[in-house]
C-alpha cells in the first residue's frame, strides 16, 4: 500500500471553499453572474493575501444561491475527497451562504446538502457530517442567527459548531453567547485560533468558549507551556498545513511546526481546509509531510486514528468506518 491509498479521515474543510473553479465557473455562466475577475489564466482561483483571499471566497459564493446548487456543489466536493482517499469527512456549512441565516430556509439548504452526502455514501463510500459556522467578521449578532439555525437542526448530520473568518476582526469572547447556544443543544464546539494571531487566541478559544477542538492553532508552537497544556489536555488541533503555507504562514513544508506539535505530544490531525484555493488535496498534504518529515505509514495511520477518535459523529458512525 501507497500513502496515496490509505484511507484518510478529515477534521477541517470548508464546503464552499473547495467548490471547484470549474464547478463555480459553470454555475455563473448558467446564472449570467460575472465572476470573472476572481480566477486566474489558468483558472484556479486568484488572491494576493489571506484578506483578499476571503473577499474572493464570498465573490465564488454569489453563483451558489439555491439548494440544488448546494447539492450539486456537495456532491463534486465529494467526489473529490473520495478520490483522494478520504473516507469521512466534517466540513464547514455557513447559513449565512445558506439562506441569509433564515431557519426555514436554512432547513431546505440542509436537506438538499444531506441528500447529497447520503447518495456520496452510497456510491463513493464517503461520510459527511456537518459543523455549522459563523463568520466572525460577519458580527457576534449574525453569530446568534446562524446558532439558532445550528441549535435547531442539530442530530445526526449536523454534529458540531465552530467560527472561521478574520481572526483579527473581534473578540472571541463575543461570541460567546452563540457557542453556550450551540452547547446546550448538544452540538461539539471547534473554533479557528492562533492561525493568523498568536498563542494568546488559542487560548481564548479554550477559555471563552470552551471548544474541545482548535482549527489551525500552529502558532501556539510560539508558546511552548500552552503546547504542553494542549497535549496534556488532549486539545485535537485542525492542521491545516498546506493552507498555512499558500497563505504565507510559514515560507515551507519544512519549517511548518506541525511536527515539532507532533513530537510534543499534541493531537494532530491533517487536514486541507479550502483544497482548490490552495491547489492541495488530502493525498498531496500527505505525500508532502511525508517528503519534509520523512512520516512514514505508521504516523500516518496514527494520526487517522486522533481523527476519527476526535470526530464528531456519533459512535455508531465511528465503528462502521473503523
Ligand atoms: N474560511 C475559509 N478558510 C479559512 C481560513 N483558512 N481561515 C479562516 N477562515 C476561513
Ligand atoms: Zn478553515
Amino acid at each position: 500500500m501507497t500513502l496515496k491509498d490509505l484511507p484518510n479521515v478529515e477534521l477541517h474543510l470548508h464546503l464552499e471553499g473547495a467548490a471547484p473553479p470549474a464547478f463555480i465557473r459553470g454555475l455563473a455562466r448558467e446564472k449570467h453572474i460575472d465572476i470573472s475577475g476572481i480566477f486566474a489564466e489558468d483558472g484556479s482561483y486568484s488572491y494576493t493575501d489571506f484578506w483578499h483571499f476571503l473577499k474572493v471566497y464570498e465573490a465564488a459564493c454569489t453563483p451558489l444561491q439555491t439548494p440544488e446548487d448546494f447539492r450539486r456543489l456537495t456532491l463534486a466536493v465529494l467526489e473529490e475527497s473520495a478520490a483522494n482517499g478520504v473516507i469521512y469527512s466534517e466540513t464547514f456549512l455557513s447559513p449565512d451562504f445558506c439562506g441569509n441565516r433564515d431557519l426555514a430556509a436554512w432547513r431546505d439548504y440542509l436537506a438538499a446538502i444531506e441528500d447529497a452526502a447520503d447518495q456520496a455514501e452510497r456510491t463513493m463510500g464517503i461520510t459527511l457530517r456537518g459543523i455549522v459556522t459563523p463568520i466572525r467578521h460577519f458580527g457576534p449578532d449574525k453569530a446568534r442567527e446562524t446558532a439558532i439555525c445550528a441549535a435547531e437542526t442539530a442530530g445526526r448530520f449536523i454534529t458540531g459548531f465552530g467560527i472561521g473568518g478574520d481572526e483579527r476582526s473581534g473578540k472571541l469572547k463575543d461570541f460567546r453567547w452563540a457557542f453556550d447556544c450551540a452547547r446546550e443543544a448538544g452540538l461539539r464546539l471547534t473554533a479557528h485560533a492562533g492561525e493568523w494571531n498568536g498563542p494568546q487566541e488559542v487560548r481564548d478559544a479554550i477559555t471563552d468558549l470552551g471548544v474541545e477542538r482548535i482549527g489551525h492553532g500552529v502558532r501556539a508552537i510560539e508558546d511552548l507551556a500552552l503546547v504542553d497544556e494542549l497535549a496534556e489536555r488532549g486539545t485535537v488541533l485542525e492542521v491545516c498545513p498546506g493552507s498555512n503555507i499558500a497563505l504565507g504562514i510559514y515560507p515551507g513544508w519544512r519549517a511548518h511546526p506541525i511536527e515539532q506539535l507532533y513530537d510534543r505530544g499534541v493531537k494532530v490531525t491533517i487536514n486541507t481546509d479550502d483544497p482548490p484555493f490552495f491547489h492541495t488535496t488530502m493525498a498531496r498534504e500527505y505525500d508532502m509531510l511525508n517528503r519534509a518529515f520523512d512520516w512514514d505509514e505508521g504516523v500516518f495511520r496514527q494520526i487517522a486514528r486522533t481523527a476519527l477518535d476526535a470526530a464528531f459523529c456519533d459512535a455508531d458512525t465511528k465503528a462502521k468506518i473503523a
